[in-house]
């Protein structure tokens, strides 16, 4: 018996199709094929009997599951490209300003002069935070991670804009887009000079957007902060190089968080907290701390057959889910911390790296599992040469993130197919069992 699945993606017509025959019982099933895919729902028709739920797919950590259309960021992973609205991300990164760039990927096309222009005044405009928000941060230890502070900031900043929550009027979506943009560098530099005890500096409107950041960072006693060219120009490539990278965990996050009809600050938060693990935007943090630990090129060798003989820790900066070849943010970010070190001087630790690529790269191991560089290898060299503390490198990394979080998060919103996202499960625990009370404790008494 053939079984013709009557659910496919809307707008798109296929004569492809996916023969599946239930082993159990023999029939056969028709399941459309839509770019590449088949809809999951449509192995639900799959079944032994009437009450069976029907067939599932199982895909732990989403190593083969599409779960969105999006036309943001496109990746691919084994040529080593990627690509924001089409654009390729060394064009980006050499012509286009960040801005620009998070304009681009909100609205899919490059603004004209007058919509960069006042996209730019806006954001400006909302720099500034409320001054409690100051208060709230000055509770934090001095020794709180900033991803933590940042996290709980951005949280935060809901309850101040509690109108953010009508997300489907788009001149909230607006206005909050522009809050977040503006205000996330704010709340950034507050939490750097929380972690270094300095006085808290207020945004420089007069700057543009990364010599404003700088300016919160670094100014001390002068009346107006001028950033080093290079290091300006660095953090404004860095912050394109980061502001999309398409299904990432942290993008992820956001979807699902924000599928709950949450406003963006609290879907936001989630992405910074998600970022934060050392498997992914934390990762920039331990490739320091790991390349600190190695010490001497001398050492390299013998940590890279630690790494191998897997009992020690992994290559941090190393390994992607998707790039199986060179990651194209790597090669630009190599190639800016040359820049960098013209200013600041060679770093003492780059040595090390290198001998580490050199070796990994001509490693069976390495070549075996497609392990090359990820973006994250060479940015910490450069923050540290900038004098930015490591346990401040993934916020570097969260700023600009925010641009492709609020573009996905907004695409989600306005995908009609989407809906609050909800995982199944195998259920592998007992079966109904009885409960026997067998401890002595004050459970509250019943009745009146
Ligand atoms: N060092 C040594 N071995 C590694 C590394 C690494 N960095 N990454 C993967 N491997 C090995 C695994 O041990 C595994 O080997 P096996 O097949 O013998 O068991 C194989 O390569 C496949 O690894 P997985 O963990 O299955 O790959 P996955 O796609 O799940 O992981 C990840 C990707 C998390 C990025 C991983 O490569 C990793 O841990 N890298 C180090 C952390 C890091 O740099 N993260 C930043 C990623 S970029 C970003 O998020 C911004």
């Amino acid at each position: 018996m053939t079984t013709t699945a009557t659910t496919s993606a809307p707008h798109t017509t296929t004569t492809e199709a996916l023969e599946v025959t239930d082993g159990r019982n023999g029939k056969t099933y028709s399941l459309p094929i839509v770019d590449g895919t088949i809809r999951a729902l449509d192995l639900k028709q799959i079944k032994v009997s009437e009450n069976d739920f029907g067939m599932m797919a199982y895909d732990p950590a989403f190593m083969n599951t599409a779960s969105c259309r999006s036309a943001i960021t496109y990746i691919d992973g084994d040529a080593g490209i990627l690509r924001y609205r089409g654009y390729p991300i060394e064009q980006l990164a050499e012509k286009a300003s960040f801005l620009e760039v998070a304009w681009l990927l909100r609205h899919g096309e490059l603004p004209t002069q007058s919509e960069y222009d006042q996209w730019v005044k806006d954001i400006t405009y909302h720099t500034y935070v409320h001054e409690n928000i100051k208060h709230f941060l000055e509770g934090f230890r001095y020794d709180a991670h900033p991803m933590s502070m940042l996290g709980s900031s951005i949280a935060a900043l809901s309850s101040f804009y509690p109108e953010a929550k009508h997300i489907f009027d788009p001149a909230q979506r607006e206005i909050s887009i522009v809050r977040l943009l503006a205000k996330v560098p704010t709340l950034a530099a507050l939490c750097y000079r929380h972690v270094k005890g300095l006085p808290f500096v207020y945004p420089d409107n007069d700057l543009p957007y990364a010599e404003n950041f700088l300016s919160m960072i670094a100014r001390m006693s002068e009346p107006k902060y001028a950033a080093n060219r290079v290091f300006a120009k660095a953090i404004e490539v860095l912050f394109i190089l980061h502001a999309d990278h398409e299904q990432n965990c942290s993008t992820n996050a956001v979807r699902a968080v924000g599928s709950s009809h949450v406003d963006p600050f609290s879907a936001v938060a989630a992405g910074v907290m998600a970022l934060y693990g050392p498997l992914h935007g934390g990762a920039n943090e331990q490739v320091l701390r790991m390349i600190e630990s190695i010490g001497s090129v001398k050492n390299v060798a013998a940590f890279i057959d630690e790494v191998k003989s897997g009992k020690g820790q992994r290559l941090m900066g190393f390994g992607h889910r998707v790039y199986k070849s060179y990651d194209p943010r790597a090669r630009i970010v190599k190639q800016l911390a040359y820049e960098v070190f013209g200013v600041t001087g060679m770093d003492r630790d780059l040595e090390i790296a290198l001998e580490l690529e050199r070796i990994a790269l001509s490693d069976p191991y390495f070549i075996e599992r497609k392990l090359y560089p990820n973006v994250d290898f060479y940015t910490g060299l450069i923050y540290r040469a900038m004098k930015f503390p490591t346990s401040y490198f993934t916020v570097l990394f969260a700023i600009p993130r925010v641009a492709g979080w609020l573009a996905q998060w907004e695409e989600m919103l306005l995908d009609k197919e989407q809906k609050i996202a909800r995982p199944r499960q195998i259920y592998t625990g007992y079966d109904e069992r009885q409960f026997a009370a067998t401890l002595e404790h004050r459970r509250p008494a019943k009745g009146p």
